[in-house]
């Protein structure tokens, strides 16, 4: 069935701009706390299959940006397949109701290292494995692994939305470096697996029109080696449509997109003399608008300028990055609000957490220096909402200073709002101590 074409759009009355409902939630859950609006999610999931909407072109969920099972069983009604990333991502994905083995591969399990479970899973599960460097071969061999394989190359270019993220290039860990390839693939054939899908994630570089560059090179890459793998059934042009975090109503032009994969799937059949499967991997563009944290202002001060700076307000809340990391991890910019209190006068704030750690501080520039943000000038007992959380916010959080991760609540479109994980509580975690 084609979808109808339509522009992504943020509805605008999401549950994290309603007051009343916030303060409801926050009796009745505490705070902090995360909101999911299902309406938001759907819109997002509905863009990315159109943008797959070609015969031969399939979408996968990198599910590591939220692999909670309320949102993989979203992608499962959507047809969407997983990208998993380790031995118990593949277990989620499969509570979530996707079927393990390769018949069609509906979860491929892309790994830098197998650690843990991973390879008992693979064997177990029949999950497609997607191997990142060449000694991944001999340990799926000695695991007495013989079925297919993906194979992640490093292509030498690309780049993710933070300078951290480096995704493809010299200095990137991930993947076999392209030349290489039809060495592993040799040595893949040799120890009896078959090189199904090639690979690669350059990442959602911080402007559109870069990744559509260099998604396009890379179809012409995988163009020119595809011939020498026979047994190829499919290639995957990996994640990373962006999402716009300060403007997150700007229109993608996601059609652009889907002329390409369609053209990328028709570009490498004719190459191969055979029809394969081309695949995309995106995880936040899916899911980042359709959460928020909401969190309780605590206090409001200031300290004063002296020989070593200026002086800063801050606002104090109940959250810190514990629950969304990304700010104190690489700088990444969050939309701040506090609802109802648009008419206030706005003041420059630092907005501060718990956390026994001085970074832990949600207002910072590209460079992670602190940066005062204008907001309606705060009070004690606001709430204030972190948005666009949903993609590496929760599925990020941690249990550090032994401070429970926070409730994620889900709001379904007809208004009905339930709690899809509870607060972690300290007997959750005492129950790992033996
Ligand atoms: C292999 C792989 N695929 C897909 C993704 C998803 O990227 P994004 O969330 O930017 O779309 C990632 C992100 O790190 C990744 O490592």
């Amino acid at each position: 069935m084609r979808h109808e074409w339509r522009p992504v759009k943020t509805p605008a009355h999401t549950p994290a701009a309603d007051p009343e409902l916030l303060e409801r939630l926050a009796a009745e859950y505490g705070t902090p706390f995360w909101i999911w609006d299902a309406d938001v999610l759907r819109s997002r999931i509905d863009a990315v299959v159109s943008t797959t909407d070609s015969p031969g072109v399939q979408a996968r969920f990198a599910m590591k940006a939220s692999p909670t099972t309320k949102v993989l069983q979203e992608m499962r009604k959507a047809g969407v397949w997983i990208d998993s990333v380790s031995g118990n991502e593949v277990l989620r994905a499969k509570h979530a109701g996707y079927p393990g083995g390769q018949e069609p591969p509906e979860i491929c399990f892309t790994a830098d290292v197998f650690r843990d479970d991973a390879l008992k899973v693979v064997l177990k599960e029949g999950v497609l494995p997607n191997v990142g460097s060449p000694g991944m071969i001999a340990q799926l061999k000695a695991a007495g692994y013989t079925g297919a394989v993906s194979l992640r190359v490093n292509p030498g270019f690309g780049h993710g939305h933070v300078n951290e993220c480096d995704t493809g290039g010299p200095s990137s860990k991930h993947g076999v470096w392209i030349s290489e390839a039809q060495a592993v693939r040799e040595a893949a054939e040799a120890a009896g697996m078959r090189v199904t899908m090639l690979h690669a994630h350059i990442g959602s570089g911080p402007q559109f029109d870069e990744l559509h560059a260099n998604l396009s090179r890379l179809a012409d890459e995988f163009a020119t080696i595809a011939p020498t793998f026979k047994d190829l059934e499919g290639v995957s042009l990996g994640g990373g449509i962006p999402h716009d975090y300060k403007n997150p109503d700007s229109e993608i032009p996601l059609e652009r997109l889907r002329d390409l994969f369609a053209g990328a799937q028709k570009q490498l059949s004719a190459a191969t003399g055979r029809e394969l499967r081309l695949e995309i991997e995106p995880g936040r563009f899916y899911v980042a608008p359709a959460a928020a944290l909401v969190a309780r202002v605590t206090d409001v001060k200031a300290t004063e300028t002296n020989e070593k700076g200026p002086g800063v307000n801050f606002t104090m809340v109940d959250a810190g990055f514990v629950d969304l990391v990304r700010p104190a991890m690489y700088g990444a910019f969050h939309r701040i609000t506090i609802p109802g209190a648009q008419d206030r006068d706005h003041v420059p704030t630092v907005v501060a957490g718990p956390l026994c750690e001085s970074g832990d501080v949600f207002t910072r520039d590209d460079s992670e220096m602190l940066q005062p943000r204008e907001l309606p000038s705060p009070a004690t007992g606001d709430l204030m909402v972190f948005h666009d959380g949903g993609a590496y916010g929760y599925a990020m959080a941690s249990n550090y200073n032994s401070i429970g991760r926070a409730p994620q609540l889900w709001r379904e479109s007809d208004g009905t709002i339930t709690q899809i994980t509870r607060r972690e509580t300290v007997e959750d975690i005492l129950k790992l101590e033996i």
